[in-house]
């Protein structure tokens, strides 16, 4: 049986500007998170992973950080961070925070000094060009958004480099005072009583950037320097890596130091999102089996980090032309909808129709799939989304808590607020609300705690293995298995709207007094596994067997 936290982990991810207001500014800020760690107690959560905390210009969403020293004095003060950690820590709740430090904000003393003062120590933190880079057109991460990766800066009279937006420019990791610092601060959050980090672009921070060299050679030894530095620190930490690269590299993030990884700890897998977001749209299972299959099998210790929806964009970039036209045309055909020609801007709620049945589905799928699952604040509550605000902010709207105006989120005025609530059609928090799935025992939030709660009776699923059953199914139906030292876990989810039966006979004999633990409805006795029913979509997870 695992004993590393992160294994057994339920992943939230809030961001502290739009979860809940304690001072009536219309920011969300500490305070009004740590009201809330109730909640998501209650709910199951296990570790919070917070979006950046840092000052920041705000451009954006404050991954254009001013100093990775402080928290944002609009969120409160470093002593209600330190308070924070604690009343987490008194409910069992780790915190781990995003490590953006690929780039800074142009606004940083940093980036300040560097460009105004060419004896400054700081000019060689970053990366500069004393001409136009003739590759400079290249490698934009938002297409549309941003013209170009090297910009001219008119102070230093020089081009800087910024794989990101044009007030990100990259620090340069070629530089060991870049890369001491880079450990300091991690070492500073630790200090304070963080669990770990989120971090921020990890195959661009590695990358050893020179102009006219548009794929430039990645330094994974910092990683491993890196890893290094924060189990020293604090031994059970972790690193959460967020690298959308193709499926034979990512091994490589995790290293690997004779069989145990050296390097990070955990990768979100971005592969394994396309895949699904393809299975919901085609209501066949073929792409989650491939992906299963495709899995790299990674060093001891190493994790995946599932994921419906995140606070981007759904990325469907690595999937073919055609796979990705079928996940448009169902979940987001409107210009509107879709982002950066590769992704769509929409919560899964509205993209499911808001189908009570076929959010369950998806919820339970990726609960129940190799590694640790990351759950996006309101997606416990099926919240909608403001395609009127710009990009990626159409799914950052506030936290529905209450029918209170603002949603209780806020008392303050309507216009002060960060972000204007949803208040109107099927996703108004009138109608989707905390307060009111709380009471209701039936609803989509009182599910989730449920399936939660479920979920930490089966730690086959984040330790153990994960495997396709290959038996006749029904189109739409994935059955797959979940072993570890523990005992084992079998799923059956009915991706189509078709009532099916599955034939397990041939698991029969592994059983131990099997039984279902959670499902869409109540089913017939599991009998000796020769007809399993399954509803269209709907799901069974049975207990096949448990050791001790
Ligand atoms: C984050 C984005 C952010 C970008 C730049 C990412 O990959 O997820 O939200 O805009 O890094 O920091």
């Amino acid at each position: 049986m695992s004993d590393r936290w992160y294994q057994k982990a339920v992943v939230y991810c809030l961001d502290i500007d739009t979860y809940a207001d304690s001072n009536g500014d219309g920011i969300g800020d500490i305070r009004g998170l740590i009201g809330r760690l109730d909640y998501l107690a209650r709910l199951g959560v296990t570790c919070l992973w917070l979006n950046p905390i840092h000052p920041s210009p705000d451009r954006d969403d404050g991954y254009d950080v001013a100093d990775f020293y402080n928290v944002d004095p609009r969120f409160g003060t470093l002593g209600d961070f330190a308070e924070l950690l604690h009343q987490a820590d008194n409910l069992g709740i780790k915190v781990i925070i995003d490590l953006v430090v690929n780039h800074t904000s142009d606004q940083h003393p940093w980036f300040q000094s560097a460009r105004s003062d060419p004896e400054s120590p700081f000019r060689e933190w970053y990366v500069w060009a004393e001409s136009a880079p003739p590759d400079r057109h290249q490698g934009m991460v938002f297409p549309g958004e941003q013209g170009e990766t090297w910009s001219f800066d008119r102070t230093a009279k020089l081009w800087y480099y910024h794989r990101f937006y044009k007030f990100q420019p990259d620090l340069n990791i070629k530089n060991p005072a870049v890369r001491e610092e880079i450990k300091k601060i991690c070492a500073f959050w630790l200090q304070l009583g963080v669990a770990g980090f989120r971090m921020d672009a990890v195959p661009f921070i590695i990358e050893e950037t020179e102009p006219g060299h548009p794929n430039p050679p990645k330094n994974m030894e910092f990683l491993t320097e890196l890893r290094e530095h924060v189990q020293w620190r604090k031994g059970d930490s972790v690193l959460l890596a967020e690298a959308n690269v193709e499926p034979e590299q990512l091994v490589g993030f995790f290293g690997d130091g004779g069989g145990s990884g050296n390097r990070i700890h955990m990768l979100f897998d971005f592969m394994l999102n396309g895949r699904l977001m393809l299975a919901l749209a085609r209501e066949n299972p073929e792409a989650i089996i491939e992906a299963l299959r495709e899995t790299p099998k990674l060093p001891r210790g190493g994790q995946w980090a599932t994921f419906l929806r995140n606070h981007d964009e759904v990325d469907l970039s690595r999937l073919t032309a055609e796979q990705r036209a079928d996940v448009f045309a169902k979940f987001g055909p409107e210009p509107e909808m879709q982002l950066y020609g590769r992704g769509i801007r929409r919560r899964l709620a509205p993209m499911l129709g808001n189908d009570r049945k076929r959010l369950e589905l998806a919820y339970a799928l990726q609960f129940s799939l190799r590694g640790t699952p990351v759950l996006r604040y309101g997606e416990e509550i099926g919240m909608g989304d403001d395609l009127a605000l710009e990009g990626r902010d159409a799914i950052r709207t506030p936290m529905q808590w209450s029918i209170l105006p603002n949603a209780g989120f806020s008392t303050a005025s309507k216009a002060e607020l960060v972000r204007p609530v949803v208040d109107h059609g099927d996703f108004a928090y009138e109608k989707v609300n905390v307060t009111q799935q709380r009471l209701d025992r039936k609803s989509l939030l009182s599910w989730f705690e449920r399936m939660i709660r479920t979920l930490r009776e089966a730690p086959e699923v984040g330790a153990g293995s994960c495997t396709h059953v290959d038996v006749p199914v029904p189109p739409g139906v994935l059955v797959h298995r979940a072993d570890d030292s523990t005992g084992t876990m079998l799923f059956v989810h009915n991706l189509g709207p078709d009532d099916g039966t599955v034939d397990l006979s041939s698991l029969y004999p592994e059983a131990e007094s099997p039984n279902d633990v959670l499902a869409d409805r109540e089913y017939a006795d599991l009998g000796k596994f020769r007809e399993i029913e399954v509803a269209g979509y709907g799901y069974r997870w049975i207990r096949l067997r448990r050791y001790s």
